[in-house]
């Protein structure tokens, strides 16, 4: 599969690592343009490339918003439409601050909920979300199981391709529902989201 990925920070780099391992394309963009990102698409080797948000979200069957929050807003104004794109959304309502995490202030929405009203037309998956960056990288084949992707989105395509990905680098995709009823389950502060590198499928 072909994905484009928008954010090339640590969560955006441990998915082209684990997706270009799995034998996927993928072309990365940052805020600091293509060229910025020779060395980390050297690293990844052929299966990588570096493109502007444009021509990552035009080359991605699938693209990832792998920035933060505070971001967000910015970087999906570099697209021009993201009608009927399929969006992997890993983003957290969180903020990084001189003493530590915050949580954003979502005015009392679904956080997945803010962020799709932000790519009006997309087919919005929420996933990727509950590992830290140097867990999501490893070997998801541990102790005898499969690390477990939750995936929440309303779209069952959408949501087919993203677990295809998740499956192929050898996760064990786990669909929670709608993003309204699973979303909350696995977002920052959501029962499952601290489960993190523990839910194992055997
Ligand atoms: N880190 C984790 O362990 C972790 C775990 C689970 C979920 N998440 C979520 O994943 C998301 C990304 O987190 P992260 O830790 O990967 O953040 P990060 O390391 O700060 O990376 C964010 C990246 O986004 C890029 N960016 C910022 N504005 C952009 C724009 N306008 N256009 C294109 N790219 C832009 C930045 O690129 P430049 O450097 O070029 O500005 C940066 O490399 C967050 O929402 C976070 O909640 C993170």
């Amino acid at each position: 599969m072909n994905v484009g990925i928008i954010g090339a920070g640590r969560i955006g780099t441990a998915l082209a690592r684990l997706l270009t391992r799995a034998g996927h394309q993928v072309k990365v963009a940052g805020s600091r343009g293509p060229e910025k990102l020779a060395a980390l698409v050297g690293e990844l080797g052929p299966n990588a490339s570096a493109g502007t948000s444009q021509e990552a979200a035009d080359f991605g069957d699938v693209v990832v918003l792998a920035v933060q929050w505070d971001q967000a807003k910015n970087a999906v104004a570099s697209v021009s439409s993201w009608r009927g794109r399929t969006v992997l959304v890993p983003v957290n309502p969180l903020r990084e601050t001189a003493t530590g995490l915050e949580i954003a202030d979502t005015g009392g929405r679904p956080p997945t909920e803010v962020i799709a009203s932000l790519v009006p037309g997309a087919l919005v998956v929420k996933g990727f979300n509950t590992y830290l960056a140097q867990v999501l990288a490893e070997d998801p084949a541990v102790n005898g199981g499969r690390r477990i992707v939750l995936l929440a989105g309303d779209n069952a395509d959408a949501k087919r391709k993203v677990a295809d990905l998740a499956d192929s680098a050898g996760f064990q995709a786990v669909d929670t529902g709608s993003l309204a009823e699973g979303g909350p389950l696995f977002d920052s502060g959501g029962p499952l989201n601290g489960l993190g590198r523990d839910l194992l499928a055997l």
